[in-house]
């Protein structure tokens, strides 16, 4: 009874303060429309605590780019208590998220709550597989669990704001960051977009309010993908048909799907920095797709318009950047040190300054941290949701799916149960850090089921494991250069020995986890370190090899191609790697992945990617040197796009289009009759893909315009129909305009983007 009366007094000085509260400061106010509650806010605010709104600071101990200058802690402490502050990004942790929440909250004229921004790039503390591992899934609902998983965690650790999904498409392996990405084509691209923002965010604006939903920012905005030669943070120089028909397809479909926020980037477009891009940021992005969130730099991207020479010095960034609609600054320190001055001296108008506050504030009331700033900040939640049964289950799921099976000679997969010598062989095979891959910063160290681990759970084996040499010199981390070990055998003796006493030898090389991701671009696709070394001379005391890949970038492996029997892509797959691989290795699932991205048979092939345009002479007819090829290598990529094979086998047949001429805007139907022919059930990823034939503006040899991941049972055989309407058969010219063309469209449908069955029809 004293309980309950405590609770009845409890509840009514709530409402109390709560009605005081809204009183006192209208915006709290929750019945009130939310344009309106912002437009009562910004009546009290100030010229300066509105451009503090437009300002981020890093926490204070963790740097994901070079550290700012002047920006030490103590400043931006003051800065938070001043109201100077509108966003926080890498405080983690409801103890540390509710420290500084609590100055901008209870500290601060208007009590303005922060917006806390983390890079949850491929889940949180329980990792999932690197984004473009899951892009080989194929599997869209699994990707927006693997997000909604991702979100669950992060919001029970106080944060509400992802810099994700990264929908950069990119043809360049050599590029470090393609392993936070979906791979090489557009169409794929911005279905995972969706996915993965809906995944993140819930399904209409209104799952932002829930307290298991973060916001997302599709990054980075635009063409970082396409840095010349694959080298980080370089130079774009792209025609206008490629950055409408490739590079803003999964912005757009991201936008489409209610994505929250942006990130511009780091690179030059054309000769003008994104983050100084009106073209791109007020044209497009706020223009034409009417996106009404907020744009938030890339770090310290305003800053870098200095070096880039597009601005004399941080005002004239600044003012640059605020105009081109960059809203929020990461870590330049300039937003704050200028704008006032600018609106001031009448450069900047504070119009541009309201709109920016308005979309900032928008996102904020709709995660509902005016209700309740502290609403991530549960440590009840925290403990229950972070790594527990459930979200490691998801991702061992997602990383099942990611895993791509490119070469299976002989059958010497799936692996027998027992009977067997296995010898384990390759110092990734041992490592539990690597496979969480780059950008896993709230992961633990060394918390991944290893191989090793994995595949000692198959206990009715011998199982020998020998490292044969180590990737790297010393500890590999988030911000060090790596170093490599291209010397030391040492261990190749006993490798060989345990190798030519094995009726199997399952190899595990690759790159180290942090050979891709931000600042990782490389010149050799190869294998790092003695590897190659290593692997040649093992297959001369056993050839039964099966090769488990870990990259999280295509490799070009010719060698391994053409005399390993077995080869399986297992990327970094994140906590659950061991026992996912382990799982696949044995038969426990059968592989159904397929490539997102070309894998060439040598670097000088890059950029190669399957939707290239055809040359004026594209095969070698007159059969002498005048032809669009290479003299040293075939033009195709070792392992194309679309491609993945499984422990079963699919036939195609009977494909059929349900008429021969289609007015514009009717639906074509596409069918085909899939039959599962082999011993296992499995799962098969039916392709489409279109040519048009010619065009106002020519177009690629091909594009993906529909897929449907099916199941099929040993022996069954299901008809998938797929759907192409005006949105699949146009394109954008060079102006963005939107153009559905009359004539000829060839098709093919298959399980990889090289082959399949043909047919064609007119569009009238
Ligand atoms: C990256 C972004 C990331 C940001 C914050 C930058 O270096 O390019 O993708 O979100 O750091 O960590």
């Amino acid at each position: 009874m004293k309980n309950k009366k405590l609770i009845i007094a409890g509840v009514f000085s709530l409402i109390t303060i709560g009605t005081m509260n809204a009183q006192k400061k209208p915006h709290l106010d929750k019945t009130k429309p939310i344009e309106e509650r912002i437009s009562l806010l910004m009546k009290e605010m100030t010229l300066e605590e509105k451009v503090g709104q437009m300002n981020q600071y890093n926490g204070f101990w963790e740097v994901t780019g070079p550290a700012p200058k002047g920006g030490n802690a103590e400043l931006k402490y003051k800065h938070l208590r001043d109201g100077w502050v509108g966003s926080m990004l890498t405080v983690r942790g409801v103890k540390e998220v509710r420290a500084v929440q609590k100055i901008a909250v209870e500290e601060t004229r208007l009590g303005i709550p922060l917006i806390i921004g983390f890079d949850v790039i491929h889940g949180y503390k329980t990792l999932s597989p690197i984004p473009l591992a899951e892009a080989a899934s194929w599997d869209l609902e699994a990707i927006k669990k693997s997000a909604s998983i991702a979100a669950d965690e992060a919001s029970a650790s106080g944060i509400n704001w992802t810099f994700g999904p990264m929908v950069d498409i990119s043809r360049e392996a050599r590029w470090g960051r393609v392993m936070e990405g979906s791979g090489e084509d557009p169409f794929l691209g911005s279905k995972i977009a969706t996915a993965r923002v809906k995944g993140f965010q819930g399904e209409t604006r209104a799952d932002l309010a829930k307290v298991n939903t973060i916001a997302a920012c599709a990054k980075h905005f635009a063409a970082y993908g396409f840095a010349e030669a694959g080298k980080e943070y370089n130079t774009v120089d792209i025609g206008n048909a490629t950055l409408y028909n490739t590079v803003l397809p999964p912005f757009k479909a991201a936008n489409d799907a209610g994505v929250r926020t942006y990130m511009n980037s780091f690179n030059i477009l054309n000769g003008i920095p994104a983050t100084g891009s009106p073209f791109l940021q007020r044209d497009i992005l706020k223009g034409k797709w009417k996106f009404d969130g907020f744009v938030i730099t890339d770090w310290a991207s305003i800053r870098e318009m200095i070096s880039h020479g597009f601005a004399k010095d941080g005002a004239e960034a600044s003012e640059k950047a605020v105009k081109a609609g960059s809203d929020m600054d990461m870590e330049s320190y300039l937003y704050v040190a200028e704008l006032v001055k600018l609106v001031k001296e009448g450069k900047v108008k504070e119009t541009l300054v309201d709109d920016a506050v308005r979309r900032i504030l928008r996102v904020k009331f709709e995660l509902g941290l005016f209700d309740d700033p502290y609403r991530y900040c549960d440590e009840k939640r925290e403990k229950a949701i972070i790594g527990n049964k459930a979200n490691n289950d998801g991702v061992l799921d997602m990383a099942k799916k990611s895993i791509v099976l490119l070469k299976n000679d002989k059958n010497l997969l799936p692996l027998k149960k027992s009977g067997q010598k296995i010898a384990l062989i390759g110092a990734l095979a041992n490592d539990k850090n690597s496979p969480l891959g780059s950008w896993r910063i709230a992961a633990d160290d060394n918390s991944a089921v290893s191989v090793l681990e994995g595949m000692q759970q198959y206990k009715d084996n011998q199982l020998t494991f020998e490292k044969g040499a180590d990737l790297t010199i010393g500890k590999t981390s988030f911000v060090a250069e790596l170093v490599f070990n291209t010397t030391d055998k040492s261990g190749f003796d006993a490798a060989k020995k345990a190798a030519a006493n094995a009726d199997v030898v399952v190899m595990v090389l690759g790159e180290v986890g942090f050979q891709s991701g931000e600042g990782r671009s490389r010149t050799n696709l190869d294998l790092p370190g003695v590897q190659q070394e290593l692997l040649e001379e093992i297959y001369k005391v056993n050839p039964n090899i099966v090769l488990v890949l870990n990259n999280g970038r295509p490799l070009a492996l010719p060698w391994a191609a053409e005399h390993i029997p077995a080869i399986v892509e297992a990327w970094h797959l994140g906590t659950q790697t061991g026992n996912a691989v382990a799982q696949v290795l044995y038969g426990d699932y059968n592989p159904s992945g397929k490539l997102p991205m070309s894998f060439p048979r040598n670097v000088g092939q890059c950029p190669i990617y399957y939707n290239h345009f055809n040359t004026g002479r594209p095969a070698n007819v007159d059969k002498n040197v005048f032809w669009s090829h290479y003299t040293d290598v075939e033009k195709t990529p070792q392992f194309p796009f679309g491609f993945g094979l499984s422990y079963t086998t699919f036939d195609y047949k009977n494909l059929k289009i349900n008429k021969t001429a289609f007015a514009k805007g009717e639906a074509v139907k596409v069918s085909v009759e899939v039959t599962n022919s082999g011993n296992y059930d499995g799962k098969e990823v039916v392709q489409l893909y279109i040519h048009d034939v010619a065009a106002s503006l020519a177009r690629p040899v091909k594009e993906l315009k529909g897929f449907e991941l099916i199941e099929l049972k040993k022996g069954e055989t299901k008809t998938v129909t797929l759907t192409l309407t005006d949105k699949e058969l146009g394109f954008f010219d060079n102006d963005g305009n939107y153009l559905v063309e009359s004539g000829t469209f060839k098709i093919m449908v298959g399980g990889s983007s090289d082959k399949g069955l043909e047919s064609s029809f007119e569009l009238e």
